[in-house]
């Protein structure tokens, strides 16, 4: 099909060879405006559609819950997984199957609802971001992606009470306005326990008082559980083995227990454990010194800069690492690296 910039065109063309007025032009150009118009009010009952023309009045209306602005993009996001995120290969590779398999999926049973664990700066918020990248045209910027943090939104323990109904009334009202909607829920280890329980019926059945929950993605952020993710991290150093030897067996036999039994962790007595709403717990390693020269060198190029791995290294040795002896891991990972770039330049 011809699209319609190209259709405009060749009409302009046309008609420059024909021997018509240019009014007549001005009139015949919006005639095919009008008649395109009125053909695109008309579907979906006509197959006939003008594929530029769509796009234009997508973007001259804003984000809409439509294929044109909800499109994955598999390609994309196994290439930024493995690009842009250093040294996280269990949760690459989880992460990437996970997305892809559920989103392929034109009626899943259940929304896919991921839970991320690791210390500081190792990459669970910006993994978030990456998901969220090749999900919607406009990103993590995106107005179906939500993010609440448990600081921001749920800071007094005792207003549990409201923020159960606030939160089900609110994470229902966003559904009912896109079916494919991502919710982040950022420190979930301060998150007032109990609290989401309320959204329990939401995660675990397709569809409650009228409104399809099942074909969005729940993303749950925390520290929990990081001690033991090091413990073993460190372990296996120890013990010279490769850091890709480590697989998610490791870490799954323990990450749930501790999650569900720690007093800090927004799952505690949660009826959750039962019901295994949560699909995958996944583990972010500790990141060695080498994954923070990767990242002070992404930083640099992400700002124009041109990548120096002097000043990497100057950053990365900014900073400090654990055991004390050895000094493998970065404590706070990359969190600090992007703005430490800019004392060394
Ligand atoms: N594994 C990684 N690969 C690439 N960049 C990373 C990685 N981890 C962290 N970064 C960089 O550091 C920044 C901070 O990381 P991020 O916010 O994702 O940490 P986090 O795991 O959520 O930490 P916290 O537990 O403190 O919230 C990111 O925006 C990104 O630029
Ligand atoms: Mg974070």
């Amino acid at each position: 099909m011809l699209p319609l910039s190209q259709f405009v065109l060749w009409a302009g063309i046309r008609c420059n060879t024909c021997k018509m007025k240019p009014s007549k032009q001005h009139v015949l150009l919006l005639w095919i405006l009008l008649c395109s118009t009125v053909i695109k009010a008309t579907e979906p009952f006509r197959s006939f559609k003008f594929p530029d023309f769509e796009e234009t009045w997508n973007s001259m209306w804003g984000e809409s819950c439509n294929s044109y602005w909800i499109s994955f993009n598999q390609k994309g996001l196994k290439a930024d997984l493995r690009n842009k995120l250093f040294g996280q290969h269990i949760a690459s590779d989880i992460i990437f199957k996970a997305v892809s398999g559920f989103m392929k999926d034109n009626n899943p049973k259940k929304p896919l609802v991921l839970s991320l664990h690791g210390t500081a700066g190792t990459g669970k918020n910006f993994v978030s971001q990456l998901i969220a990248d090749n999900v919607y045209k406009k990103g993590y910027h995106s107005k179906f992606v939500h993010v609440l943090s448990a600081i921001l939104h749920f800071p007094h323990q005792s207003e549990i009470v409201t923020y159960k109904s606030q939160l089900q009334e609110w994470i229902k009202n966003r559904v009912k306005n896109c079916e494919r909607s991502i919710f982040i829920f950022d420190e979930m280890d301060r998150i007032p326990p109990g609290l989401i329980d309320s959204i329990k019926p939401y995660l675990d059945y397709g569809k409650v008082e009228g409104v399809f929950f099942q074909k969005s993605i729940i993303i749950f952020l925390s520290n929990t559980g990081a001690d033991q993710i090091t413990k073993t991290a460190v372990d296996f150093w120890k013990n010279g083995k490769d850091r890709e030897e480590m697989m998610l067996k490791d870490f799954e036999s323990f990450l749930s227990p501790i999650v569900f039994n720690s007093d800090q962790s927004g799952f505690s007595k949660s009826t959750f454990l039962y019901s295994c709403l949560v699909d995958v717990f996944i583990p972010f390693l500790p990141l060695e010194y080498k994954h923070v020269v990767q990242c002070a060198m992404a930083a640099m190029r992400d700002e124009g800069l041109r990548p120096d791995e002097d000043v990497a290294n100057q950053v990365a040795r900014g900073l400090h690492y654990y055991p004390k002896l050895e000094k493998v891991f970065a404590v706070i990972g990359c969190k600090t690296v992007v703005n430490r770039v800019h004392l060394y330049r």
